[in-house]
């Protein structure tokens, strides 16, 4: 097949874009397609139409890739693409309404507020840090509305805390996601559909030294990883049940990997999920396709049976 994937682009997370995309290119030239790399920028549609592709898989992490723009693009362009449909790209990148739709499916979430920075201003930062605090209690996570790869995201424990996450989370995104902070175990379920419907992979056990932030991932050595996860069948099936009901509820395609806390009364908090997740070396779903016997080739699965259109 003549495969273009689409990486880069303007996002924090352009560099990690452009390693996942240039990973998947190795994988899919290995298996005998050729395979394009194309940065999205401005000559992203003539380049397209100038090489034809028969499938497409864009691999943009960040706002602008995983809002269900790019994907809208492809859609106008009739080409077939690796990936979710425009409207589940926009429920799961806005982490609020991820939340509360993942809910509508019976899935648990921390509570959370979501604060404009303006507002953040106008009423004067203690102000807001009385009504978050009071209303949530510590420890709090600040996050960033939209994005990923752990940009802009701080635990914190008490009022000073709080306000140096908002400022470093506002450098990041316009729109701040207080949330309540759950104890446990960090898990990561993916799950994949090449048309024969929806099927999690094995969970991957995150255990980093702090937090979980951007060094951490991409950094080899600074985390460790056990996969599959060191969960009971129970547990396992707990959270593999509710990646798929994430996937399901958000309407989402060909991939996706959920971020989970579970805690010690083995209950599966969802995080975050991610429609484009990364496809780095040191990233979670190609480690969770490796630890999968039965899966088979995923990557060549995917590009001969892209997302149906709409
Ligand atoms: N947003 C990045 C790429 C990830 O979580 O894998």
């Amino acid at each position: 097949l003549r495969i273009a994937i689409l990486a880069g682009g303007l996002s924090h997370e352009r560099d990690i874009s452009l390693r996942s995309g240039n990973r998947v290119a190795q994988v899919l030239k290995q298996d005998g397609h050729s395979v394009l790399v194309l940065d999205v920028d401005a000559r992203m549609i003539s380049s397209l139409r100038a090489f034809g592709p028969d499938v497409v898989w864009p691999l943009v992490h960040g706002s602008h890739g995983e809002d269900g723009g790019l994907q809208n693009t492809l859609i106008a362009l009739g080409l077939p693409y690796v990936g979710t449909h425009s409207d589940g790209c926009q429920r799961s990148s806005f982490k609020p309404t991820a939340k509360a739709t993942v809910r509508t499916g019976g899935v648990l979430t921390p509570d959370s507020l979501t604060l404009p920075r303006a507002y953040f201003s106008q009423l004067g930062a203690q102000d807001v840090l009385g009504v978050v605090a009071g209303h949530l209690g510590f420890p709090l996570v600040v996050k960033p509305n939209q994005g990923g790869s752990g940009l802009g995201v701080s635990v914190a424990f008490n009022a000073d805390e709080l306000r140096a996450a908002m400022v470093a989370c506002f450098s990041y995104d316009d729109r701040a996601l207080i949330e309540k902070y759950v104890e446990g175990t960090e898990i990561a379920v993916s799950v994949v559909d090449t048309g024969a419907g929806p099927r999690a992979l094995p969970p991957v056990e995150v255990v980093s030294q702090g937090q979980y932030d951007f060094d951490a991932r991409y950094n080899p050595g600074r985390s460790e990883y056990f996969v599959p996860a060191r969960l009971s069948g129970d547990d396992a099936d707990k959270v593999k049940e509710t990646a798929l009901a994430v996937h399901r509820t958000l309407g989402l395609g060909n991939l996706s990997r959920t971020d989970l806390i579970l805690d010690a009364h083995g209950t599966p908090w969802f995080i975050d999920v991610n429609v484009v997740p990364g496809m780095t070396e040191n990233s979670l779903l190609p480690m969770a396709i490796k630890a999968d016997e039965e899966l088979g080739d995923l990557y060549d699965a995917l590009v001969r049976n892209p997302l149906v259109q709409p």
